[in-house]
């Protein structure tokens, strides 16, 4: 059986789902929290998009540090905001990244769904953290994922494997629910959730490209729940095609389930 940190590796053909995200759009709860001056660790940066909005808030005399695991999109990432002075991005797994330099404020989105041991990741950014210093986490609830109308049959059956494909190697489908309690029995301080569902609506003018996540998903990962034989390549072009026309008739509105939650270190 795979690995969680093997099934996790981001496909050839999602870099442009990361690339279209920005803070203002992606990640906006913690914008009253980035102050000028700031040093901030983004971890699971993947092509820097929302990190750059977070190293434009904290001004020249701030520093943003963005790691991730795929060279990839860190390589994309450095081409993309290699402008940015106050802005560093390194090929770096969480659980091995060390620096001398802690931070006062750790930021992590959409990167603790991928990972089996969230608990310990949540641990690691402790140790990084200057005293009174935040972390804060922001990722999905997928078992709360709302389509109206409902997709074709072919969709819910390619959801239903994805998320077992997720849970069978320990990934977390109600991640979102788990990540207050972690805070707590870390001995994190002012603890706090916010919810903040994406939710995109057919007037809306990015409701085909967010929609169509499902689709990219279907496209990309699709192959890897082949390979591993939670659905056959037939069921997955079938589930390609039919979301792809449902997407531009009958589709009216898509809820991902998503929340922030930070909490403050003391020492
Ligand atoms: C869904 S993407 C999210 C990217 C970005 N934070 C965003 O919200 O658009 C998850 C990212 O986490 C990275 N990742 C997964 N496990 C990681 C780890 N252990 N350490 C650092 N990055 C990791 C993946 O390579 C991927 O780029």
């Amino acid at each position: 059986m795979d690995k969680a940190k093997d099934r996790a590796v981001m496909p050839k053909g999602t870099a442009s789902i990361l690339e279209n995200r920005s803070l203002a759009n992606d990640y906006s709860t913690i914008v009253p929290i980035l102050k000028k001056g700031i040093k901030v660790l983004d971890v699971g940066c993947g092509t820097g998009a929302i990190t750059r909005g977070i190293a434009d808030l904290v001004g020249e005399e701030g520093q943003v540090v963005g790691i991730d695991t795929s060279e990839d999109l860190i390589n994309i990432g450095k081409n993309c905001n290699e402008h940015i002075e106050n802005l560093n991005l390194y090929c770096e797994n969480i659980f091995e990244f060390n620096t001398e330099s802690k931070f006062d404020l750790v930021v992590s989105a959409r990167v603790f769904q991928w990972l089996e041991n969230p608990k310990d990741a949540l641990h690691k950014i402790k140790t990084l953290l200057k005293p009174n210093g935040i972390a804060s986490i922001l990722d999905y609830n997928h078992t709360k994922l709302e389509w109206h109308p409902a997709p074709p049959k072919s969709m819910h059956k390619f959801y239903s494997a994805f998320l077992k494909w997720r849970s069978d190697v320990g990934m977390k489908n109600q991640l979102a629910l788990d990540i207050p309690n972690y805070f707590k029995e870390l001995g994190f301080t002012s603890i706090e959730t916010i919810h903040v569902n994406e939710c995109y609506k057919k007037e809306d003018s990015n409701f085909i490209s967010k929609i169509g996540i499902w689709k990219t998903v279907a496209e990309t990962r699709g192959k890897q729940l082949v390979k591993d034989g939670y659905i056959n390549e037939l069921e997955r072009l079938e589930t390609i095609e039919e979301y792809s026309s449902w997407i531009e008739s009958d589709a009216q509105e898509m809820t991902m389930n998503l929340s922030e939650t930070r909490g403050t270190i003391s020492r």
